[in-house]
């Protein structure tokens, strides 16, 4: 089969590889129909997670129909067609019994990794480095789904692919963000980044009552789709850095500052404030792991008794990390990967009721042959790319990657 395969840093490439097998009793094969490029499998790509081999199918965003089954799985059957969460949970330990999925104890083949570094070992995810079970990724025309009575959720003829992938992850994790967040009917909530994590956190702050929901962004096309979706924005660039505490203040009932501060940016911040050219010197000369900029100011703008909500990922020990402010303000600080499969019931409600549509942010869809170019345009948010999906069965028609939503850039 065809599959999308890490070689290093910044080189990936569509290699035949060997199609996966049942290897345990609760085990289905999919063969994906679609899937996507996420936010994370830039930090993958841009060589930042460590435990990644060459060799390794990234790929964590997929759907597909179940084409084999191991002889234990009761949750569904071959011929369904089903969404997968990007986490690997096995349904039965203490913490999937809470519904702390992403906490799953069963699942990662290679848990004393991060047992070492977090002190305790993460769950499995697909095509997310070694640390995370070397399980390999979707971005391919097959892949072996293990605890199948946990994960897949079947899904209604009449939605589209595109209607329902996101519950894979970045709906479910914008979601959480917002229920992290602690949102409340008339909250004001301010979010960094209006990638797919930050769109998503502000449709579910806005499906949650909030009043005003303010981006902090920069890229033009990703300040459209969020005043599209109602939402104020600050550009970074644009209105000043330097003056952002203020005008998040201003946007604000009596200058009180946001009641909830979500970071949908994570480690890969970009920007030249002090605080981002301080952290590019310091990963530079590899004395950093992550650019935490938007933490530092999320947590510096947020209200005093506010919330700060941490979907955007960090890997390492965070440095000038502004600790005393949120002790001071008495913030509540919540973060984590997301427990997606406690989500993907609930917000198919959402889209079955007509709430949301979360295709709104496909700007390109194209054959998994294009997806090392998928991957650079991703990046680099060339095109004004906001959301790559790729169709790992349809032949390469085209000869590069093209935005369909705007007809002038495929002129
Ligand atoms: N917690 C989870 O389970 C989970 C799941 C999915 C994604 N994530 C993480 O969420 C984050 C966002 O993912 P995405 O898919 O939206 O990625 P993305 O790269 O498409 O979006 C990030 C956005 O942040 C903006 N940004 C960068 N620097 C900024 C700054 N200084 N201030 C304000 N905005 C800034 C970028 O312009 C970009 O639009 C990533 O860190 C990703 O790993 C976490
Ligand atoms: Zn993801
Ligand atoms: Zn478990």
């Amino acid at each position: 089969m065809k599959a999308l395969v890490w070689h290093g840093k910044h080189h990936v490439s569509v290699d035949n590889v060997p199609d996966p097998t049942i290897e345990q009793p609760e085990d289905v094969v999919l063969k994906i129909t679609t899937t996507a490029i996420c936010g994370s499998d830039l930090h993958l790509y841009d060589g930042l997670i460590q435990t990644m081999e060459s060799g390794d199918i990234l790929g964590h965003e997929f759907m597909g129909e179940v084409v084999a089954a191991g002889k234990e799985v009761t949750n569904v059957k071959v011929g369904d067609r089903v969404v997968i969460p990007f986490n690997i949970a096995c349904g039965h330990c203490w913490f999937c019994k809470q519904s702390l999925f992403s906490a799953c104890d069963e699942s990662n083949p290679n848990g004393e990794i991060t047992d070492k570094v977090y002190g305790h070992p993460a769950a499995g995810m697909f095509g997310y480095s070694h640390m995370f079970g070397g399980f390999a990724g979707g971005q391919a025309q097959y892949v072996r789904v293990p605890y199948a009575n946990t994960g897949p959720l079947q899904v209604p003829a009449h939605l589209t692919d595109e209607m329902v992938l996101f519950l894979s992850d970045i709906f479910p994790t914008g979601y959480m963000a917002a229920e992290n967040a602690q949102v409340k009917p008339g909250d004001t909530v301010a979010i960094w980044g209006a990638g797919p994590v930050g769109l998503f956190a502000a449709k579910s702050a806005m499906l949650m009552g909030a009043e005003k929901v303010i981006i902090i962004e920069n890229i033009p096309e990703r300040i459209n789709l969020a005043q599209q979706i109602g939402c104020e924005v600050i550009n970074f660039d644009a209105d000043n850095d330097e003056n952002l505490f203020d005008q998040l203040k201003d946007k604000t009932t009596n200058g009180r500052g946001p009641d909830s501060c979500i970071d949908a940016v994570g480690m890969e911040a970009h920007g030249t404030s002090p605080g981002e050219i301080y952290d590019w010197i310091k990963m530079g000369l590899r004395l950093a792991t992550d650019r935490p900029n938007v933490l530092r100011q999320a947590i510096q703008a947020c209200r005093k008794g506010g919330t700060v909500s941490v979907p955007g990922v960090y890997g390492g020990f965070l440095d000038k990390f502004p600790f005393g402010a949120a002790f001071g303000k008495g913030l509540t600080l919540k973060m984590g990967q997301t427990h997606t499969q406690r989500y993907m019931r609930p917000l198919l409600d959402h889209i079955e009721n007509g709430d949301i549509d979360p295709s709104f942010l496909i700007t390109h869809s194209l054959p998994l042959d294009l997806a090392p170019e998928a991957y650079e345009t991703f990046k680099h948010k060339k095109d004004g790319c906001i959301k790559v999906v790729m169709k790992p069965f349809e032949e390469q028609t085209a000869g590069k990657v093209k935005n369909f939503m705007t007809p002038e850039s495929n002129a």
